[in-house]
């Protein structure tokens, strides 16, 4: 039985130690935070992700009562020799810089319970140079060994998106680098036994960026969909309908707008890349594609302003529906819906969202679909949750005020009929 520590069960972490736990291998899954670590533990964990319909909590009672899951806030001492060591925590950003004290105390952590011969994997995205300049010299200084001769270090990073963790922590590419070929050569071996995907080796600072690259140009992606589409709309053409026929050319491949861009994957790719740059010039386009993903709630606000500035009624009740980060997600990190909501509130709005996956904590947030629409004179659809999919125009008119502003960013609605129905209706 392979002993695999994975340090960090967020939601990567936690699905990855499953995926592990699911193979029999015995896995010691490591959390800091007692608090999340006693939801992991109480299997009551709040994660939208199941394997093939088993939901995550029934797989993490499952993997406990087996024996094959042992969670705890500390890295084990574990006296079998060869034991892999996953680090699974972020590098955070704040205000645009990078804060690496959480990580640098899990390496620390990892560092002291090293023994000779043990691997060492970090999973997390990091900038280009962290796991050969930063990573390595904390776990020989901690540990008093040297690295690729007494332990062995790779950087694979993670690929998966939320809501899909098992099946693509076991078929997305993967991509590794290792501080020598013996740290290659073990990492593989690892990755294996959970994933017979196929596997690209690079050296480890190319690893690192390429897995930057991979957020970076998502970002930029979603900043000229949204740029054109935001355009368009005030133009009366519809952005999402012309990229999806510009993407019938096969050598075009844009991602379609939104809301603006949240999670902590792609809002941080140009500030890990950018932590590399010796000049702030350096980077425009990566730049101004953040600063357009950043602003798009603020374009949001200003459309409502407008509105309502010519609306006639008196008291405008703006009501949101969904405040997660991304569609049938439970997380709101980052969230532009959030941001939106934000903004409204230091406006002096009244507004109230409701989600029945993800709450913000932000403001009033109310139990169901009716209490949030009722009487609103504007309605916001940034994400989609399940539960939203069975509103329809006939609904809406029971509900909001007649002429209202509807925000339709996800064709929820049907258009044709929203206007026909006398609401002004803003889609992308
Ligand atoms: N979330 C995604 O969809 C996704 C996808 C691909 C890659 N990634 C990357 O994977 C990494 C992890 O992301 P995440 O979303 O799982 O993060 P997360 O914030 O959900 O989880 C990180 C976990 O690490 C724990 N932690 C912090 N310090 C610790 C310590 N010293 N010891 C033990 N545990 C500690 C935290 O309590 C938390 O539960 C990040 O680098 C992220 O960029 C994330």
């Amino acid at each position: 039985m392979n002993n695999i520590v994975v340090v960090g069960l967020g939601a990567v972490g936690l699905p990855l130690a499953l995926c592990y736990a699911l193979k029999d291998c015995l896995v010691y899954g490591v959390d800091s935070n007692q608090e999340h670590l006693k939801k992991i533990k109480t299997c009551t964990i709040d994660f939208q992700e199941d394997d093939n319909g088993k939901k995550i909590n029934e797989i993490i009672r499952e993997a406990t009562e087996k024996g094959n899951l042992v969670l705890s806030t500390d890295i084990p001492e574990i006296t079998q020799p060869g034991t892999v060591i996953m680090v699974v925590v972020p590098i955070n950003v704040e205000n645009g810089s990078l804060n690496i004290n959480t990580v640098s105390q899990a390496l620390k952590d990892v560092g002291k319970k090293l023994k000779q011969g043990d691997l060492v994997i970090i999973r997390s995205t990091v900038f280009p140079g962290f796991s050969e300049e930063v990573a390595l010299p904390i776990l020989e200084r901690e540990s008093g060994m040297q690295g690729g001769q007494d332990f062995y270090l790779a950087y694979s990073p993670e690929r998966m998106s939320e809501g899909k963790a098992f099946e693509e922590l076991r078929n997305i590419d993967l991509i590794v680098g290792g501080i020598n070929q013996e740290s290659v050569n073990q990492a593989i071996a690892t990755l294996r036994i959970i994933s017979p995907a196929l596997v690209h080796v690079g050296k480890i600072k190319e690893v690192e960026t390429s897995k930057i690259i991979e957020n970076l140009q998502r970002d930029v992606n979603i900043a000229l969909a949204n740029e054109i589409s935001y355009f368009l709309a005030s133009k009366g053409i519809s952005g999402k309908n012309c990229i999806r026929l510009a993407n019938t050319h096969k050598r075009v491949n844009m991602l379609l707008p939104g809301p603006g861009v949240g999670g902590h994957c792609l809002p941080w790719a140009y500030y890990y890349l950018g932590h590399i740059t010796r000049s702030p010039e350096e980077l425009p386009l990566s730049r101004l594609s953040r600063q357009i993903n950043d602003l798009t709630p603020q374009v949001i606000v200003n459309l409502i302003q407008n509105y309502i500035t010519e609306s006639s009624y008196d008291q405008d009740k703006i009501a949101i529906l969904g405040q997660a980060w991304k569609d049938y997600s439970s997380n709101c990190r980052h969230s532009p819906a959030v941001r939106a909501k934000e903004i409204l509130i230091e406006k002096g709005f009244q507004v109230v969202s409701y989600d029945p996956m993800a709450k913000s904590g932000l403001g009033v947030e109310v139990v169901n679909l009716e209490d949030c629409l009722e009487n609103a004179s504007v309605v916001i659809i940034p994400v989609i949750q399940k539960e939203f999919l069975s509103l329809d125009v006939a609904k809406i008119q029971r509900l909001i005020k007649p002429e209202a502003l509807i925000i339709d960013l996800k064709e929820l609605l049907n258009k044709e009929e929203l206007v026909s129905a006398g609401y002004k209706v803003f889609s992308l």
